[in-house]
C-alpha cells in the first residue's frame, strides 16, 4: 500500500523529495483530476494526500481512507477541503502560503493594468493588421491607473502585495476592508481601513483578495455593483463565487461599472456566456494567479514537506487546523 496518494501532476522535484524520504507513493501524473470514484479509490490506505484545487476532498472521500494523516493542498484557497470533517477524524489538513503571495500580487496587477489599459483589445488590433497610422484618439484609449483609489477586499498577505505595488509603485491611494485594522500597511502603504460600502463607493480600481467563505459567497452583486463609480474597475484573483457572475456580466454590458480582470469563475472552468462576449476593458484568465514556474515548483515542494514532516511525527509548518496535532500527539 503507498504512504502517499498524489492526486495530479506536481513538480518533479516534490516527488523526489518524498522519495528521498523513502515514502513509498501513488502518482497520477496527468493535468486531468481523477473522477471521484477513482479518487475514493486512490486514497484508501494512504496515510499522506497530496491535491489540488480541483480534488473535492470530503468527509465522504475521507470516510474511504482510514489511514489518512495529513492533506496537503498545493494551493493557499483550501474551499475544496473540509477541515472540520478532517478535524473530526484528526487529519491535519495543510496549505501553501507565502510562496505565492508576490506572483499572485503581480497577476492581479497585471489584469488591473490590462484591462485599464485595455492590453488584450490593443494586442487583437494589432495582429489583425487594423493598425494604418497613430492617431490622438486611439480605438484603444484607456483610463490612468497612476494616483488612483484602489480599493483592497481582504487585506491579507496577498491583498498587502497588491496594496504595496498600487501605493509604491502607482502612486494610489489604498482603502481596505478586513476583519481587523493593518497598522503595518497604514504606515507603510498610508492605506485606509473604511467599511465595505465606502470602499464601493469611493475606489476606482477594487481588488478581492479574500478567501472563498459562506461568509463571501456573492459579496459581489447587481446591489454593489450599483453602489461603484460607473468608471470603476473589478479584479477578482481570489476566487470566483465571491462574485455573482451573471451579475457581473450584466453591470459590465449596462455600464454600472467600466471594467474587470478576472482570473476565477463562479463554475470554474465555466465563464458565463453573456461575460465571454465582453471585450472593451475586460479581461480575463483561466486561474493563474499563482502560475509561474517558480512559484509552482514552490507549492509542490512546500506540500511534499508538510506530508513528510506529518508523517514522520512533526506537526507541519502549514498546518490549519494545528489543534487537532496538540490533541493527537
Ligand atoms: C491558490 O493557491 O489558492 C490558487 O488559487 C491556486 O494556485
Amino acid at each position: 500500500m503507498p504512504q502517499v496518494c498524489v492526486t495530479q501532476r506536481i513538480f518533479p522535484e516534490a516527488i523526489e523529495l518524498l522519495e528521498s524520504e523513502n515514502l513509498s507513493h501513488s502518482y497520477h501524473e496527468s493535468d486531468q483530476a481523477l473522477d471521484p470514484q477513482d479518487l475514493k479509490e486512490a486514497v484508501k490506505g494512504c496515510e499522506g494526500l497530496i491535491c489540488l484545487i480541483t480534488d473535492k476532498v470530503d468527509g465522504g472521500l475521507m470516510e474511504h481512507a482510514h489511514n489518512l494523516k495529513v492533506i496537503a493542498n498545493v494551493a493557499v484557497g483550501y474551499d475544496n477541503i473540509d477541515v472540520n470533517a478532517a478535524s473530526e477524524r484528526g487529519i491535519i489538513v495543510t496549505n501553501t502560503p507565502d510562496v505565492l503571495t508576490e506572483t499572485t500580487a503581480d497577476l492581479t496587477f497585471a489584469l488591473l493594468l490590462a484591462a485599464a489599459r485595455r492590453i488584450p483589445e490593443a494586442d487583437t488590433y494589432m495582429r489583425s493588421g487594423q493598425f494604418k497610422e497613430f492617431k490622438l484618439y486611439q480605438p484603444q484609449i484607456g483610463v490612468d491607473v497612476f494616483g488612483k483609489t484602489l480599493g483592497i477586499v481582504g487585506m491579507g498577505r496577498i491583498g498587502t502585495a497588491v496594496a504595496r505595488r498600487g501605493a509604491l509603485g502607482f502612486g494610489m491611494k489604498v482603502l481596505y476592508t478586513a476583519n481587523s485594522p493593518k497598522p503595518e500597511a497604514e504606515k507603510e502603504l498610508g492605506a485606509t481601513q473604511v467599511t465595505f460600502e465606502k470602499l464601493l463607493k469611493e475606489s476606482d480600481f477594487i481588488s478581492i483578495n479574500t478567501p472563498s467563505t459562506l461568509e463571501t459567497h456573492h459579496i459581489f452583486t447587481l446591489k454593489e455593483f450599483k453602489q461603484m463609480k460607473r468608471t470603476a474597475f473589478l479584479i477578482n484573483a481570489a476566487r470566483g463565487p465571491i462574485v455573482k457572475e451573471d451579475d457581473l456580466a450584466e453591470a459590465l454590458e449596462s455600464g454600472l461599472i467600466q471594467g474587470a480582470g478576472i482570473d476565477v469563475f463562479e463554475r470554474e472552468p465555466l465563464i458565463d456566456p453573456k461575460l465571454a462576449q465582453l471585450k472593451k476593458h475586460v479581461v480575463v484568465a483561466p486561474h493563474i494567479g499563482s502560475a509561474s514556474v517558480e512559484t509552482r515548483r514552490n507549492m509542490s515542494l512546500m506540500a511534499a514537506q508538510n506530508v513528510i514532516s506529518a508523517l514522520k511525527g512533526q506537526c507541519p509548518p502549514n498546518a490549519l487546523n494545528s489543534e487537532v496535532w496538540k490533541n493527537v500527539s
